[in-house]
């Protein structure tokens, strides 16, 4: 008896030969007819030496192959390996790795059916979902720049939205909100530098600082030398002498001036 291939031969032979005769029979002819024709089996099952042997079922592969005397035997996948359908494989496929080091990790394990099926990590955005196991690819999400806030955080499949603060308030571009500019005049400060959206105002006690303390000594001092200057001049005009002494209490300075007159 025939087993179906050697059918499916002896049937493209006698085609050929009849071909033959009406055109120029070349061997390219032959091969492509040849695989046009190609022995077949039920979708359910597997070729293998002209034989159709049933497929194993998913989360198994084939031990050993049928033959007529004997049935197929499967032998289930190991960890780490898995098959999704009936199949024909010697071998079962790798389970995919989520690879933690990319901003992937694992959204569901391995099984003997089914890959494993990756998904971005927090701070990550998939890039290339076009993979049927979750996402393949990931990127990090974008920062938003200071002067904006986060309008809507990103997660693993949109990106992180930013928009600009409005006047009177700043960030940084790690919060999700602005906030508004300490107010340097209502806690009874000086402001320093005015806020912008990237920064808040800066403001300082109200209490005079190294240079503008220095700066107001100095000018008092130029005072006091003026009036001193003005003694000696109503010295020579009055023949009174002015006693000058002056000393500092704190941040004021005392002037005082005695009058003797001859
Ligand atoms: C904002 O976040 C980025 C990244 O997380 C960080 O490098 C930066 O120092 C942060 N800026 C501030 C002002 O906290
Ligand atoms: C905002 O102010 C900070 C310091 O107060 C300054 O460094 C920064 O350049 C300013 N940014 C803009 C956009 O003016």
């Amino acid at each position: 008896m025939l087993t179906s291939g050697q059918f499916d031969l002896l049937c493209l032979h006698l085609l050929l030969s009849s071909v033959a005769e009406d055109f120029h029979y070349s061997g390219q002819v032959i091969v492509s007819v040849f695989r046009a024709d190609s022995f077949t089996c039920h979708p359910a099952e597997y070729e293998v030496d002209n034989e159709c042997c049933p497929m194993c079922p998913a989360g198994t592969r084939v031990g050993v192959d049928c033959t007529e005397l004997r049935s197929i035997s499967c032998l289930p996948c190991m960890e780490g390996t898995f098959t999704e359908k009936p199949n024909g494989l010697k071998k079962c496929f790798s389970c995919t790795p989520c690879d933690q080091g990319s901003g992937l990790t694992v959204r569901k394990s391995c099984s003997a059916t089914s890959d494993t099926v990756c998904e971005p990590l927090e701070g990550f955005l998939c890039v290339d979902s076009s993979d049927r196991n979750g996402c393949a690819a990931v990127r990090k999400h974008h920062s938003c720049e200071p002067g904006q806030y986060i309008h809507q955080k990103g997660w693993s499949s949109s990106d992180t939205q930013c928009s600009p603060c409005s006047d009177g308030t700043f960030s940084d571009g790690n919060s999700t909100t602005c906030q508004q500019h300490t107010q340097c005049e209502e806690l009874g400060l000086l402001q320093t530098t005015a806020g912008n959206t990237s920064a808040d105002a800066q403001c300082e006690e109200e209490n005079l600082s190294g240079t503008v303390k220095a700066v107001s000594v100095g000018l008092v001092l130029v005072v006091l030398l003026i009036l001193s200057v003005g003694g000696v001049v109503m010295f020579i005009k009055r023949k009174t002498i002015f006693k000058v002494s002056f000393g500092f209490c704190g941040n004021i300075i005392v002037y005082m001036m005695k009058e003797h007159v001859y």
